[in-house]
């Protein structure tokens, strides 16, 4: 077999075998196809796409590229989250113990963020004493006892696709259906879960800007999830504006413990709402989704939600005090208003400017290499539909590095579209695909 005749092959628009796409992927982990060929793979996908069997073939290789975690020492079904990623999404963080209460097991290793804000697990370490790596047993003995642990991801977990994704990401070649629903499941499936549900982001802050491209993304996921074995849904919602109020490391923390206790933004509560109760029709908590709703809403009214936070920082050595009393989170030195320069109803609130002005501040990384300001971030104080006269507040700032303050405030106030006629409130779930 020689790599050109696979990439010829797919230029021209043929299936692939699951041969060749083993060859491609095996060869390319190896070092024997390298780095040029395997960009023209992935741009002859890109424009030729693959099949379900295909998608499915290459997702398995890559989850077979290196380690595979056996949950089973954990009692119950797993049931694993994914978000494609969206500005101020801290469901993770609602999620893991709301569910965990509501007897499903979480078993998560999340990643720290490159780009916008860190990851959940740089938002976690904003908890005094937080530890994020566990060893295996650790990790399974601690929710066999508590129902939950959110750890760093350790090991070498699929290698291939994080080869890969560094390739597309500079040869054009990230916003591909099949590459994009390979590159999450290869992991998701090493991570181990029984069943998986995914938070597909749809609008301007996501990979996929239409309704449409969303589905197909979303739906490419699902197949491939139902031909390895792992059930498999997912929900498309909104990204044509940052989830919640608060973004930035700390402060998402602590919309998070908010939102556990029941006062959260509506937004962030009725995501968690939704992607919890379909975990809990997967985990077999609940046998309908409506049931499973009451359920999770039982949860954060008695509190137990929110104590199942608490006992998980505890059980990381994280500082649980801090849970009960969030003031004691690191804070920024000082707050800056940012107000609007003209009147109208908020259409839409560009994601993606938001998340880059968070980063500027320093709540994410712009290279591997930054060091993240846990403290700083942006507070939202309009969101889409919201009527704005000219010197409203549309957003402060938590800065402790004043310099790059003004370049946010300018990106914040372009982020967002005014309409000189009121504005109805989008929907947050488009559409579940299963
Ligand atoms: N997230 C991933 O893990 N992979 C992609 O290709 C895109 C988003």
């Amino acid at each position: 077999m020689r790599a050109v005749d696979i990439i010829h092959k797919k230029r021209d628009g043929e299936v692939l075998s699951q041969e060749e796409i083993a060859f491609m992927i095996q060869g390319y982990s190896e070092g024997s196809v390298p780095d040029y060929q395997i960009s023209a793979f992935a741009m002859a996908i890109y424009f030729k796409g693959m099949n379900a069997q295909e998608t499915a073939h290459l997702t398995l290789e890559m989850a077979k590229s290196g380690d595979q975690i056996d949950l089973s020492p954990i009692h119950g079904i797993k049931v694993d989250k994914h978000s494609t990623g969206g500005v101020g999404d801290k469901t993770t963080l609602v999620l893991a113990p709301m569910v965990a209460a509501a007897g499903v097991p979480v078993a998560k290793m999340s990643g720290r963020g490159l780009g916008h804000t860190g990851g959940t697990i740089d938002k976690l370490e904003s908890i005094a004493g937080f530890q994020v790596e566990l060893s295996r047993e650790a990790f399974f003995k601690q929710v066999n006892e508590i129902g939950v642990s959110l750890i760093g991801q350790s090991g070498n977990i699929t290698p291939a696709d994080k080869k890969l994704y560094a390739l597309r990401d500079v040869t054009a070649t990230v916003d591909s259906i099949p590459l994009i629903a390979s590159s999450v499941m290869s992991k998701k499936i090493a991570a181990g879960a029984d069943a998986i549900v995914l938070d597909v982001k749809t609008g301007s802050g996501a990979f996929m800007k239409t309704l449409d491209d969303s589905i197909l993304l979303a739906q490419a996921m699902v197949d491939i999830g139902t031909e390895v074995g792992r059930q498999t849904v997912a929900i498309i919602s909104d990204m044509d504006q940052p989830l919640g109020h608060l973004i930035g490391n700390a402060l998402e923390v602590e919309e998070a413990i908010d939102t556990l206790r029941g006062r959260g933004p509506s937004d962030l509560h009725d995501l968690c709402m939704t992607l919890g109760s379909h975990m809990l029709v997967l985990g077999e908590q609940a046998g309908t989704i409506d049931e499973a709703k009451a359920k999770l809403e039982a949860h954060i009214q008695d509190g137990s939600a929110f104590e199942r936070l608490k006992q998980l920082v505890q059980a990381q050595q994280g500082d649980a005090d801090m849970i009960e009393h969030p003031e004691r989170l690191p804070h920024a030195a000082k707050k800056i208003e940012v107000k609007a320069e003209s009147s109208g109803y908020v259409a839409a609130i560009e994601a993606e400017s938001i998340g880059i002005a968070a980063m500027l501040l320093g709540a994410g990384r712009e290279t591997k290499e930054s060091q993240i300001d846990l403290a700083v971030g942006i507070d939202l104080r309009k969101k889409v539909a919201d009527p704005v006269q000219a010197g409203d507040v549309l957003a402060i700032l938590h800065v402790n590095d004043e310099s790059r303050a003004s370049e946010a405030s300018a990106r914040i106030v372009k982020a967002y579209q005014l309409s000189s006629s009121a504005v109805e409130q989008k929907p947050l779930v488009y559409a579940i695909v299963s």
